[in-house]
């Protein structure tokens, strides 16, 4: 008998690793994959090269028009090594969407409800015949509310600030400090978990994944039978 397909959201705080889970449950079980922050980014990115960002202050009128003129077209395309990048504008533009600069900024362009309105729109499109893992902060309590399987991810401040630490030194950052990594942190989930717009919250019917002292293996097997659960009954 084939398996039935369902919805798979996984929310959480900021650098829990959410992305890494999801892809990997994704490939394993054959399922399609959106990383829903990265639709935040691009939208940020595109806000910051047009100007439409000064210091913190958005020009939401103009963002507006640009959205509502079709000119922020955001999808994901897949690469010979099996990876999918984020597409703005025909472009690719994942390395720039994972910078500081725009990492510093996201959260305000994340908190505007007619931004969150165009994504959550999309986000529902790529969704609708369900076979997908989609992360971010809000599907299962408002993309999704009607997942069959729902995970909220989390794990301390210090543990999540050290990892991204670590990925920005990977990458040749070698300039900004744990300090200042644990400082983003800590501000985006607070301007994440308090902002009018579908703050961040776990959906009562999510299962919570701290993951502050587990392997990759040890989060993904729980993932994994958590789904079996899920198809199963
Ligand atoms: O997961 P991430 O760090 O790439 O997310 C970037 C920002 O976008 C973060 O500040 C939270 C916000 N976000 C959101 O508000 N809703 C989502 N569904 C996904 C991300």
């Amino acid at each position: 008998m084939a398996l039935k397909k369902i919805t798979i959201a996984i929310d959480g705080h900021s650098s829990t690793g959410k992305s890494t889970m999801a892809k990997a449950l994704a490939r394993r079980i054959g399922y399609a994959y959106v990383d829903t922050g990265a639709m935040y980014r691009a939208v940020t990115l595109y806000a910051l090269r047009n100007k439409l960002i000064k210091g913190e202050t958005v020009d939401e009128k103009a963002l507006k028009e640009h959205l509502k003129r079709g000119d922020i077209m955001i999808t994901f395309r897949p690469t010979k090594e099996g990876k999918s990048v984020t597409v703005l504008n025909g472009k690719n533009v994942e390395r720039y969407i994972r910078s500081m600069r725009v990492s510093n900024v996201v959260s305000i362009i994340a908190a505007i409800g007619f931004v969150r309105k165009a994504m959550v729109k999309q986000q529902q499109a790529m969704g609708k015949d369900k076979g997908v893992v989609m992360d971010g902060r809000d599907i299962g309590t408002v993309v999704f509310p009607d997942a069959e399987m729902k995970v909220f991810a989390t794990a301390s401040a210090e543990v999540r600030a050290q990892r991204r630490f670590d990925e920005l030194r990977a990458k040749g950052d070698t300039t900004t400090t744990f300090e200042e990594v644990l400082e983003n942190v800590t501000e985006r989930d607070r301007i994440d978990s308090t902002r009018k717009e579908s703050p961040l919250r776990q959906a009562e019917d999510a299962m919570v994944l701290d993951n502050s002292h587990m392997t990759i293996e040890e989060q993904n097997e729980w993932l994994y039978n958590l789904y079996l659960s899920r198809v199963r009954s």
